[in-house]
């Protein structure tokens, strides 16, 4: 099996709970937002192997799956460098498409919930097409991750390519990169330091936040169902939070005293997102089960861990 991006947060979580299954797992990661701490306690275990590669260059394994999470997924990270952005989406789509077809592996892509952009339906099912800035400063990653969809369907469509197709909602968990500006990070590690907690616009915009352990169920779930489940399927937690509840939470949970600062709100900031599920409870019986108090404590546990290593 092979996981790109299997270095950074989510694809390090998944490698451990496949390794777990006995699975021989390669993960491929150029260790752009990810790092190899992640992976660590791996590295001398004969089941696991870690390349690092650019997935915008072809790759020639033998597999029989592919996860293609590569792909930085924190706007610091993509925006720092759009062009590389759209092309790790594209080119690293094209790449591992190529390796699926040659091998006859099944392989599924991380998309995004960005897909469906500032949406106009709510909650967003999977026949929503979205509602994307094609020139904006989110393009890259959006309009990255819509073309590697359309990529997905086409080499499926024309070569029969055994195709996953997951929309991956805000996920939350020990290994998020700190400082990265993911909203969970950011709250809990300046709660932590009794920094403020920046607020974009009023706090009012919703996220709805997975766990994830949970979201990990979700995408093995998806790669194990009956060949025709193509997707696009979307994988969160639609329980739906204000970011002003969410960084009211964090601060009880970590006692902090830390204030609330108000700044504007960034260009394409979407302002509500959450998903509906019922295409996943349906086929695949997957429901998330872990409760926001509890996947934040966890999440602080992990930050604190940090802070005293
Ligand atoms: N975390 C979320 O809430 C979320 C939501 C929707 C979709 N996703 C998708 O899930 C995937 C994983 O996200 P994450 O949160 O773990 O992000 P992450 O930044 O922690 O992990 C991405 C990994 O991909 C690697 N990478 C980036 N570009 C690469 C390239 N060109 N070649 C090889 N490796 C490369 C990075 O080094 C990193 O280890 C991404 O595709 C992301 O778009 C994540």
């Amino acid at each position: 099996m092979l996981i790109t991006g299997g270095a950074g947060f989510i694809g390090s979580h998944l490698v451990d709970s496949v390794m777990q299954d006995e699975a021989e797992v390669i993960c491929v990661d150029n260790l752009y937002s990810g790092s190899r701490e992640n992976v660590g306690h791996l590295l001398d275990n004969p089941r696991f192997e870690f390349i690092r590669h650019d997935i915008t260059f072809p790759l020639y394994l033998e597999v029989d799956e592919i996860y293609n999470l590569a792909c930085p997924a924190s706007p610091k990270h993509y925006q720092a460098d759009p062009v590389q952005t759209t092309k790790t989406n594209v080119h690293g789509a094209i790449n591992m498409l190529g390796l699926a077809k040659r091998t006859k592996a099944r392989i599924l892509q991380a998309s995004t919930s960005e897909v469906y952009g500032d949406p106009k339906e709510h909650p967003q099912t999977e026949s929503y097409w979205g509602n994307v800035n094609p020139i904006g400063l989110r393009a890259c990653y959006d309009e990255g991750k819509r073309a590697a969809e359309t990529l997905f369907f086409d080499y499926w469509r024309q070569y029969n390519v055994g195709i996953k197709v997951v929309r991956i909602f805000n996920t939350y968990g020990p290994r998020m990169s700190i400082n990265d500006g993911r909203v969970v990070s950011n709250f809990i590690t300046n709660a932590l330091k009794g920094l403020d907690i920046e607020i974009y616009g009023d706090g009012q915009q919703t996220r709805s936040f997975c766990y994830i352990d949970d979201l990990v169920q979700g995408l093995k779930s998806m790669m194990n169902s009956e060949k025709e489940m193509t997707g696009p399927l979307n994988l969160g937690n639609p329980s739906e939070r204000t970011i002003l509840e969410l960084a009211e939470l964090i601060l009880k949970l970590t006692a902090s005293k830390s204030r609330l600062r108000f700044l504007p709100l960034p260009s394409d900031d979407p302002r509500i997102r959450k998903p509906d599920i019922t295409m996943a409870q349906k086929e695949l019986k997957w429901l998330p089960t872990v409760e926001i108090e509890e996947g934040l404590e966890r999440t602080i546990h992990y930050y604190n861990s940090l802070n005293n290593s």
